[in-house]
Parts: structure tokens; sequence; C-alpha cells
């Protein structure tokens, strides 16, 4: 006996719209969104400025060069910050679990904690989620 081809489909359809992950609310970008801009602050060492001192949000979140450095030498220190947004090349390379991994844990998917100035931020996982869904709504 052979099944209905339609019938195929739909199952074919349902199991593959159970692979995806849950898609972010937009209350959880919102709040993703509050954590990263007004708590994280990312934006202060991971957004370039303008001359005028305003952050360019053309470039939000798409790493800088960072505007202070230290009094005593710290070891390790970056002059530069990465784009932190879902298109950069870290983001494909360490995928939402690496940068699950790293927000909550402080070590990245290499197995290491980041560089100066970069805070060793340990989040609960689902303010991590929200955050990283707040930095894919971001193109
Ligand atoms: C005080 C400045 C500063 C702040 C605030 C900051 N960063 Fe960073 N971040 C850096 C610098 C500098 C680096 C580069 C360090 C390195 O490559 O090891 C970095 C690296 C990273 C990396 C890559 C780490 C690695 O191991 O390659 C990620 C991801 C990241 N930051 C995310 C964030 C997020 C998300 C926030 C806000 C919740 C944030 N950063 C806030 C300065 C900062």
């Amino acid at each position: 006996m052979t099944f209905p081809k339609t019938l195929l489909l739909l199952a074919a359809g349902s199991t593959l719209l159970l692979a995806q992950p849950p898609a972010a609310s937009d209350a959880q970008i919102e709040r993703g969104r509050y954590l990263t801009v007004e708590v994280g602050r990312c934006q202060e060492c991971h957004s370039p400025r303008l001359e005028n001192r305003e952050f360019d949000k053309e470039r939000w979140l798409k790493g800088a060069v960072l505007e202070y450095a230290p009094i005593q030498p710290i070891q390790g220190w970056h002059k530069t910050s990465p784009d932190i947004t879902s298109t950069s090349r870290l983001w494909k390379r360490w995928g939402d679990a690496g940068m699950l991994k790293f927000l909550t844990t402080g070590v990245n998917p290499g197995g290491h904690p980041a560089d100066a100035p970069m805070p060793a931020y340990k989040l609960k996982t689902e303010d991590a989620e929200a955050v990283i869904a707040y930095l894919k709504s971001l193109q």
C-alpha cells in the first residue's frame, strides 16, 4: 500500500517546522535590547562613534577601535573590539551555541576567556538567550 502523496508532504512539512528553533518574540528581543544596551552597555566598546561623539547607528555593535587604554599595562589588552552582530565572521564561526556558552560562562568556544577589557559576563541562560535574540535582530 502507498500513502497518498499529499499526506507524505504534510508529514514532511510539519517535521521541518518542528525542527526549526522557536522564533524570538518581540518581548524577548526587547528584553535583550535592554540587557545589551542598558545593562551590559556593549555599545561602549563595540560601537564606533561619529566625530560628534554620538554612536554611529549605521555600524551599531559592528566593532570599534577603543577610545581608551589602561594607566597600568594590562596583559593582552585589545585596542579593538569585534563585530558582534549575527552577520559577523565571529558569529558564523561560533553559532548561537558558542555565543550562548560565552555569555553564560565567560569562556569562548576555544575554551578561553576573552582578552581585556572584555568583561566575563556570566548571564543566566534566559538573559543570554534574550541578548542573542536582540543581536540576531540586527543586520
Ligand atoms: C569594556 C569594553 C567592552 C564591553 C563593555 C563589552 N565588550 Fe565585548 N569585547 C571587548 C574587546 C576589547 C574584545 C576583544 C577581546 C578579544 O578578542 O579577546 C571583545 C570581545 C567580545 C567577543 C568575542 C570574544 C572572543 O573570545 O573572541 C564577544 C562575543 C563580545 N565581546 C560580546 C560582548 C557583549 C555581548 C557585550 C555586552 C553584553 C560586550 N561584549 C561588552 C570589549 C568590550
